[in-house]
């Protein structure tokens, strides 16, 4: 599996992308290739069902590339909007089977180049199986060279780092990033409905469990600002997921699925079978995922439909932690 050996991976992205593998450093390359087996240390969540993981579930649910186009996108925003250095490279730490990538590919934007990185090999595997480049690295021990990127991205899975590594990926995304380069961090508030759907959803329909702790908005810019990075700035970001079908019915059912698919509610599925899971998944989603306004209101999941086609749009709302700063 191309996924478990980085000397392949690293030969072809010569291959495909000269300049990020320009990026690399060889050194640490080799060091990795004898290290390999080591990796991932922790249990890989990501992987197959075979080794105890959802990753083939969270890879079907990626098939759906626009549902979480709109935080992904403003995330490179941030990144082509506030870096100054010369380098495209957008490091995509968390990267999975290249999301990021494909949303980007997908509104054809020329101003950045993201570079796949993810500790798992089975998702390293899928990245390359559907076209994207991708390394495997670990965000805390990473194979780019000083200086050589402009971007650094830790989104989509950051509570996965175990909270005393955290302060090490802040230090690898300072070293590999140009002066001018950003570093953004994107998770989610303790205690939020995105951590509540974690603790009362993934970790109990879900083979793997899921007891990792989300970020607190301090310690988030702590990481940043203890690290020397400059103009440090924390805001919560619009990352609501957005799906579509022929009626309400269909659209609220799609959600449901995306929601199973990725968080790999297996149980879910074995209590009700497939579509009683997706709209029970659907009804825990609109318990959940209430966000209150300044007024004292609430946003909750909103169905809109459009008069010329009458594609039904769903819109669960979905409010993330985001932290960057600029490499000096
Ligand atoms: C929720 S997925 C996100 C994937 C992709 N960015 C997306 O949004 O679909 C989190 C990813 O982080 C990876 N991961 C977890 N800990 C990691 C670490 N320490 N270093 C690199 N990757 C890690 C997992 O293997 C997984 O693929």
């Amino acid at each position: 599996m191309i996924g478990t050996d980085v000397g392949a991976q690293a030969g072809m992205l010569a291959g495909r992308h000269p300049d990020i593998h320009a990026a690399l450093d060889p050194a640490r390359v080799a060091a990795q290739r004898h290290r390999s087996l080591e990796l991932p240390s922790a249990p890989d969540d990501f992987g197959d069902s075979g080794s105890g993981g959802r990753g083939e579930s969270y890879v079907v649910a990626q098939r759906a590339t626009r549902t979480r186009a709109r935080g992904i996108n403003q995330l490179v925003d941030i990144v082509t909007g506030n870096s100054r250095a010369d380098s495209r490279i957008l490091v995509d730490l968390l990267g999975g089977d290249g999301l990021v990538s494909r949303v980007v590919a997908l509104s054809g934007r020329d101003d950045t180049v993201i570079a796949t990185c993810d500790a798992s090999p089975f998702m390293v595997s899928q990245a390359w199986a559907s076209g994207t480049p991708a390394l495997r690295q670990r965000a805390e021990s990473l194979l780019f060279r000083d200086a050589s990127v402009g971007g650094v991205l830790l989104a989509y899975g950051s509570h996965h780092i175990p909270v005393p590594r955290r302060g090490t990926v802040a230090e690898e995304a300072f070293r590999v990033l140009q002066p001018g380069g950003m570093f953004v961090l994107h998770d989610f508030l303790t205690d939020s409905p995105v951590d509540m759907w974690f603790r009362k959803v993934v970790d109990v329909y879900a083979p793997t469990g899921h007891d990792y702790p989300h970020f607190a908005r301090d310690e988030a810019m702590s990481y940043l600002t203890s690290t020397g990075f400059e103009d440090v700035v924390a805001t919560v970001m619009d990352d609501s997921f957005v799906v579509s079908g022929a009626t309400e019915q269909q659209a609220e059912q799609e959600l449901g699925r995306y929601m199973v698919d990725m968080y790999g509610l297996d149980r879910l599925r074995d209590e009700l079978g497939e579509q009683g899971a997706h709209r029970r998944a659907f009804e825990l989603v609109c318990d959940i995922f209430r966000y209150e306004d300044a007024d004292g209101g609430f946003r909750e999941v909103q169905v809109s439909s459009d008069a010329g086609t009458g594609a039904v749009t769903v819109t669960m709302p979905r409010e993330a932690l985001v932290v960057f700063g600029r490499r000096p």
